[in-house]
């Protein structure tokens, strides 16, 4: 999978550097090409002159050559790479990527680049653990980022412990993973992904909304675009970034999504209706804000089309996913949606199972389909939806 990728390194001053210099000639013997940054602390530990013997190419270091020209690097290698990889990525460069700081060569270089990103902690234990660190790693995961897990055992600093940097062979297998599920079976396919929830307005500044936060839509359209896929991401209001590579277009009430839903269907391969679509909207929107008075309020409430069923009435050969959030009769409430909407599989999740459902980062979830069904144990959004990526990777096939 290697073979003509454009790899970015970069290097930061971590005693592990040493490890990437056998990791670029790995990457170089497999046939990507390879170009080095380094920051100013791992020029101290590394020549960079071994670093370009190695990859064969120049290696940028400098935001100033000389005295007076401004390297512009930063933006030609954002531009050039496939790929960016930070190993290893000391405490300080996952700080200046969390924060946005841009400061030197390398930390400008990974602001410019728009092309997906890996980074390789690897530090002392009690710095992997310090709040600060593990804060901006949740940070750095949020935006799109891949966080290579570090390994455990002897640490430079004379402990046994995590904050390793793995062995050079096994991030190689990491970025081959990674470009594997790039270049996977999902390249060329079209895919809708609906999220979040929508937003029926009452008056200028009231809505009706509900508790969804889009995290599983997000982790969905962000799978199935690392493997390849063209994803359009439908979304109402959240608070969360774009997946890398996701085409988003954003919606607020039901109504607008399913404009925009149908429109993206009609070209798509398939669909993963993942959104808490408003089952009702107010039957009249008032131009003014409403002002309170003495009795009751009455608002009267219309149904919003089912976005899911129109689609599936004239989905044809296209693939299409539901999701069923439930409360009680879970499995004949999702058996029920999966025949009336016509969903290929349906994904059922239960707010009575414990880290299941719309605010945290796991879910708990089980596949129903026609054929029956299979029960996922607790694990995070990033892992189910890798789950459901693979579904509709086989059933695309
Ligand atoms: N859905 C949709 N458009 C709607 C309502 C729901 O596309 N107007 C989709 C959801 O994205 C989900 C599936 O239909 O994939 C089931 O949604 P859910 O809210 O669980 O079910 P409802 O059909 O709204 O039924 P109920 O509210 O009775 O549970």
């Amino acid at each position: 999978m290697l073979e003509g990728k454009k790899i970015a390194i970069g290097v930061t001053g971590g005693i592990a550097c040493y490890k990437v210099v056998t990791l670029v000639s790995r990457l170089v013997q497999a046939g990507a090409e390879v170009r080095v940054v380094m920051s100013e602390a791992a020029t101290k530990l590394v020549s960079p002159l071994l670093f370009k013997e190695i990859s064969g190419a120049p290696v940028a270091y400098d935001m100033w050559r000389g005295n007076d020209e401004f390297n512009v690097e930063h933006v030609a290698l954002g531009r050039w790479c496939d790929l960016m990889v930070v190993a290893p990525a000391t405490a300080n460069i996952i700080g200046k990527m969390a924060g946005g700081i841009a400061d030197d060569l390398l930390s400008t270089t990974l602001m410019a680049c728009d092309k997906p990103k890996i980074i390789c902690p690897a530090m002392n234990t009690n710095m992997l653990n310090n709040p600060a660190v593990v804060r901006n790693l949740e940070t750095l995961r949020r935006d799109g980022i891949l966080i290579m897990p570090s390994g455990a055992g002897y640490l430079a600093c004379g402990i046994n412990g995590a904050g390793r940097l793995p062995e050079p062979e096994d991030i190689k297998a990491y970025l081959d993973d990674f470009f594997a599920k790039r270049d996977g079976d999902l390249r060329g396919r079209r895919i809708l992904v609906t999220a979040g929830g929508t937003r029926e307005a009452i008056d200028p500044v009231r809505f009706i909304g509900n508790r969804s936060s889009g995290k599983m839509g997000y982790a969905i359209a962000g799978a199935l675009a690392a493997r390849g896929a063209d994803v359009t991401l439908v979304s109402g209001r959240t608070a969360l970034p774009t997946p890398a590579g996701v085409q988003r277009t954003d919606v607020l009430s039901a109504a607008e999504m399913y404009d925009a839903a149908t429109a993206a269907f009609d070209r798509a391969d398939g669909a993963v209706m993942c959104a808490a679509v408003a089952d009702y909207t107010p039957d009249t929107v008032s131009e003014t804000k409403i002002k309170k008075c003495g009795g009751e309020m009455c608002i009267t409430l219309r149904r919003t089309r089912d976005i899911a069923a129109e689609l599936g009435a004239r989905k044809g050969s296209r693939l299409l996913v539901g999701f069923a959030l439930e409360t009680h009769d879970e499995q004949a409430n999702a058996e029920a949606k999966l025949a009336k909407k016509n969903f290929d599989f349906i994904v059922l999740n239960s707010l009575r199972d414990a880290g299941a459902g719309f605010r945290g980062d796991t879910n708990k979830v089980t596949f129903i389909d026609r054929s029956g069904r299979e029960e996922l144990p607790l694990m995070p959004k990033s892992e189910v939806a890798e789950r459901i990526a693979d579904k509709i990777e086989s059933l695309l096939k």
